[in-house]
């Protein structure tokens, strides 16, 4: 049951989750986010770890507080989770929910930037690792199940499903983040599993309901 240690369908299973979103520096003071608050990543963490995984949570920067019963291993930046993430391989699955910023500032500064000494900074961006693409198409060690998500506004189907062959991920979580649906932010999310299988859409429900659904699929094709 439920906290139960070496008990459940994942007992013995290593399962990495990434959560919430990266911050990218400018200077000491200033950094470049995003408004993921993590709140779908722990819930995934919490529903795998209730089904008896040993879950390795790498997170950014998020809202809200991590799961009990988890590895906690905190990072800032992209760069960061990406080596968090390579730090906690091997595993037998992978479920990248974090919302990773695609760049980072080229040329952080160690000093605050001044308005009178330095005028408008004009930012130049690199662009970050891609930790989903990378595991999913590892050819030694990749985890056998590669969880992605994909957070689109328009056409979700179409760019989740595009986004799943890109990256090389087994499924694709994809949600309509558009500012109408309020779920960026919010306590509910209605997605679509993508896989080989097709496009499946769950029903509205609350994100700890999406999470105990999707760590029952990851359990059942675990096992
Ligand atoms: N992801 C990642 N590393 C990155 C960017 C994204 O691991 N540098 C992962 C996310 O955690 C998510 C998936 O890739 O599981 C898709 O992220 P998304 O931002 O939707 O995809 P991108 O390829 O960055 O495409 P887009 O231009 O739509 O942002
Ligand atoms: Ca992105």
């Amino acid at each position: 049951a439920a906290g139960m240690l070496g008990a459940g369908p994942l007992a013995g299973k290593r399962i990495i989750v990434t959560s919430g979103p990266t911050h990218e520096p400018i200077d000491p003071v200033r950094y470049i986010a995003n408004r993921s608050s993590g709140a779908q990543g722990t819930a995934i963490a919490r529903a795998l770890a209730a089904l008896g995984a040993h879950v390795v949570f790498v997170t950014g920067p998020a809202d809200v507080a991590p799961p009990e019963g988890v590895e906690v291993v905190r990072v800032q930046t992209a760069q960061q989770m990406s080596d968090a993430v390579d730090a906690a391989l091997p595993a037998e699955a992978a479920v990248f929910a974090a919302a990773v910023a695609d760049w980072r500032v080229a040329s952080q500064s160690d000093r605050k930037l001044k308005k009178t000494r330095d005028g408008m900074p004009k930012l130049e961006f690199a662009e970050n690792p891609d930790i989903l693409a990378r595991v999913a198409q590892m050819a030694t060690g990749r985890p056998g199940l590669v969880v992605g998500f994909a957070a689109e506004t328009n056409d979700v189907i179409e760019n989740a499903t595009a986004k799943r062959a890109r990256k090389g991920c087994d499924w694709i979580v994809a949600n309509d983040v558009s500012a109408a649906t309020g779920i960026m932010g919010g306590t509910e999310n209605a997605v679509v599993l993508i896989s080989d299988d097709g496009a499946e859409s769950w029903p509205r429900m609350g994100k700890d309901a999406v999470a105990r659904q999707l760590a029952d699929r990851i359990a059942a094709a675990l096992a």
